[in-house]
């Protein structure tokens, strides 16, 4: 199904490079010693007109592009101008396109900004993490709070809007410490023309990262649980009273100052990925397919050079596996997952996927909101969103007669 009027695509733009490797960290993100960037922009830019060309109408409208990483910021701000150059030859974009560049605070990269800006570079997303020194040393950061704070300075006198990332429930953090910080950040992101957004990220222990074997071997002491719920708590309550209330999960904004690139995703939008590891959700030949690209920057990057595109073959997605998609991405926002907007995606009435008895559990518990129209969790219910996830997904009922619709 083409939609008749073009909801717009959303296009993430992975550059995989840092210049260091965080301890905490999972992201696709690799530590290199030289980076050949007119090859990488080359790359990155072919990857554009190959999925501009695989879409079945001609010239899809773009509404925002995400610079994520590893650390965009350290590209050249010539890449950043090419890339957006290339998705404005192959897509229409969009007069009023949000386009986000995440940035690590030091020194050297906020000499960049002005060039970002000139590129096209609308909104930045600066990693401050923490705002003391310490902290930060434990993060394994390579800046000083005060260096991040004059980075902050100047991305919200140079762009038009600006957000910043702080990780909470550190090892070692009290709740009366964390409402001292989180004061100093509400102080520092509600003020200035750009300002009015703030992602505030609980620290998780990934999988393969060394803060990961560190609190394996018990050299890493991880906050209990109930005292990081109860961090959760004060922040929502905190930010609301400060006018950013969460409109998703780890996400706080002044109204109309969310990032629309971001809500796209939750609210199961269609979406292109480009660069290593990027991921998609494209209409292809009339339904909704997965697209994943190679992790391995250099194998990614040596695929584009042969054929055109880093991307793995496309996979359809069933009527299962959309359904819980469109679960797993809308309740994450406080504003929760539409009926309309469900039903679009998977072709299923979300009241037939999920009758009202598959909701009442978790409606008296506390951790759904009853509505008739659409399905929210409450902010208890966003805070173990992953338990909630998994009881719905025990009873979503997908009628098998129903066809493919897409
Ligand atoms: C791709 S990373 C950041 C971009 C940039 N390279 C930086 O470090 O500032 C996006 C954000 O994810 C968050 N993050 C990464 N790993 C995390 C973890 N293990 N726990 C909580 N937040 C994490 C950080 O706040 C980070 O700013
Ligand atoms: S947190 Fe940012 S800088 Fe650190 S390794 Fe991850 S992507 Fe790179």
């Amino acid at each position: 199904m083409e939609n008749k009027v073009d909801a717009g695509l959303a296009i993430y733009v992975h550059w995989p490079f840092c210049r260091s490797k965080c301890p905490y960290c999972d992201f696709n993100s690799h530590v290199r010693d030289n980076v050949d960037e007119a090859r990488w922009s080359r790359a990155l830019t072919a990857e554009i007109a190959h999925t501009a060309a695989r879409l079945e109408s001609p010239r899809r409208r773009a509404t925002s592009i995400f610079f994520g990483g590893g650390t965009p910021s350290l590209m050249p701000p010539s890449v950043a101008a090419a890339v957006i150059d290339a998705i404005a030859r192959h897509f229409t974009l969009a007069d009023d396109a949000e386009i986000t560049l995440e940035a690590n605070p030091t020194s050297a990269e906020a000499g960049s900004f002005r060039g970002f800006r000139d590129a096209g570079v609308n909104r930045l997303s600066l990693g401050v993490q923490a705002l003391n020194d310490t902290d930060l040393r434990a993060l394994g950061r390579e800046h000083s709070a005060a260096e991040a704070l004059a980075a902050l300075d100047a991305a919200q006198t140079v762009f038009p809007r600006a957000s910043f990332d702080l990780i909470y429930a550190r090892p070692g953090q009290t709740l009366n410490d964390w409402r001292g910080e989180l004061k100093q950040a509400l102080a520092l992101a509600g003020t200035g023309a750009g300002a009015g957004h703030l992602s505030l990220y609980q620290l998780t222990f990934e999988q393969g990262t060394p803060f990961f074997q560190a609190r394996r071997r018990g050299a890493i002491q991880p906050l209990d649980d109930d005292v990081a719920a109860d961090m959760f708590d004060l922040t929502q309550d905190m930010c609301e009273a400060a006018g950013l209330p969460a409109y998703e999960i780890s996400n706080h904004a002044a109204p109309g100052r969310e990032c629309r690139h971001n809500l796209n995703y939750w609210r199961y939008g269609e979406y292109a990925g480009i660069g290593p590891g990027a991921h998609g959700r494209l209409r292809l030949q009339g339904a909704l397919c997965a697209v994943k690209a190679h992790r391995s920057p250099e194998k990614w990057l040596a695929a584009v050079e042969s054929k055109g595109h880093g991307g793995e073959p496309p996979a359809r997605l069933d009527q299962r596996t959309r359904a819980e998609e469109a679960l797993m991405m809308g309740l994450r926002l406080r504003e929760g997952v539409g009926a309309e907007r469900f039903e679009a995606a998977t072709g299923v009435p979300l009241r037939t996927c999920l009758p009202a008895s598959a909701r009442q559990d978790l409606i008296e518990g506390g951790f759904l909101a009853p509505g008739a129209d659409g399905l929210r969790a409450t902010a208890k219910g966003r805070n173990v969103l992953d338990a909630v996830l998994g009881e719905l997904a025990a009873s979503l009922q997908i009628p098998a007669e129903v066809p493919v619709v897409s």
